[in-house]
């Protein structure tokens, strides 16, 4: 079904999106941030990377509570929860997910990869079982795909996790549904498009912006995230995937809250905010290059259909309305500053849940 668009008021009614790749925290973070979140999106994957991180099965059941609870009043919305794999995960914790229901996947860090990741796998090689039963009970896996060798360049981190580690767990686990997170690469891109039960999540600030964001007129910590933005023509393959209707590429926002202290600090932290304003800084990247009427698919239905969940029934409407980013947002102990915050944006939901 294609979108309804009013070209005269210039508004877009789309089924409601879900969020297949998201930073939700805890505490007071968690109450912060969740209602952005909840606006716009009926469900989210909720990333385990805690600290200490959603292990397991009663970890991820009361992590779901607390975050069923931070809830605003009268919001309906779902949380899709996931654990994180670390050298002790075992074939017994996967087979207790999948009957859980409420888990949907299993994350997969190299250790030191990124925040909160010091618990991650520090071998692949030793997860063969782990994979195995995964394959087995069909619960899909979710890649930061990104070596940590301090020897490889940071921009070629990406390429290199998937020469050295993913074609093999790919021809090995053939069933294994997987999903390259955040893709930043064309290489990505390539491997994603040539691989059965493969997916890629692709965030707002890879489809808008490049490497040179970050330095241009100086330097700016809030664009500092992992996967590191890449060089133009990478964000332009990842634009034109996003947009040519494939359903393997879906919305994954990897919107990471860290207080503006953390970020702006003398080691500062990776994660750009975007809960707030994601499907509108979609919908941008969408616009240009005229596949607005893509925007619905990749950010409604593709996600839902790859883990096999129902696709939403309720609509968001957004219209164009330009409105400034706000320059930073509550959060515990420092402000949270968005993503381009201070800058305008074209589109605003308008009718969303209320
Ligand atoms: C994420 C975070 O802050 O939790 N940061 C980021 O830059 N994306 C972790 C992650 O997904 O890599
Ligand atoms: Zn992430």
């Amino acid at each position: 079904m294609d979108a309804p668009y009013n070209f005269l008021m210039e508004s877009l009614t789309i089924t409601q999106p879900d969020d297949w790749h998201l930073h939700l925290r805890d505490g007071e973070a968690l109450k912060a941030v969740l209602p952005h979140t909840a606006r716009q999106f009926a469900r989210a994957i909720a990333m385990p990377n805690l600290q200490p991180p959603v292990r397991n099965v009663a970890d991820a059941a009361a992590y779901r509570d607390r975050i069923l609870d931070a809830l605003p009043k009268g919001i309906t919305f779902e949380p899709l929860m996931t654990l994180y794999l670390t050298d002790n995960t075992g074939p017994k914790d996967i087979i207790a997910a999948k009957e859980s229901g409420f888990v949907k996947a299993v994350k997969y860090y190299h250790a030191g990869a990124t925040t909160n990741s010091d618990s991650g796998v520090t071998d692949i090689r030793k997860c063969d079982s782990v994979f195995e039963a995964m394959e087995s009970v069909d619960l899909p896996l979710l890649l930061h795909g990104e070596v940590t060798d301090r020897r490889v360049d940071i921009f070629d981190r990406e390429k290199v996790f998937i020469e050295r580690y993913l074609v093999n767990l790919r021809s090995r686990f053939p069933q294994l549904r997987i999903v390259m997170e955040h893709a930043t690469t064309s290489d990505t891109i390539e491997f994603v498009l040539s691989a059965d039960n493969t997916a890629a999540t692709i965030t707002p600030q890879h489809l808008l912006l490049n490497r040179t964001s970050i330095f241009q007129g100086g330097l700016h910590p809030h664009l500092y995230c992992l996967p590191i933005l890449k060089r133009e023509t990478h964000r332009e393959a990842l634009l034109e995937a996003a947009t040519s209707g494939n359903p393997k590429f879906f919305l994954g926002t990897d919107s990471a809250p860290h207080a503006r202290n953390r970020k702006e600090s003398f080691c500062g932290c990776a994660g750009c905010y975007s809960a707030l304003h994601a499907i509108e800084l979609y919908a941008e990247a969408f616009e240009s290059v005229n596949a607005l009427d893509k925007l619905e698919a990749f950010a409604s239905f593709y996600g839902a259909d790859f883990y096999q969940l129902p696709r939403n029934t309720d609509t968001i409407t957004l219209t164009k309305q330009p409105w400034i980013i706000p320059k930073e947002l509550p959060f515990p102990d420092s402000p949270l500053v968005p993503l381009r915050a201070g800058e305008e944006l074209d589109w605003k939901v308008t009718e969303a849940r209320a």
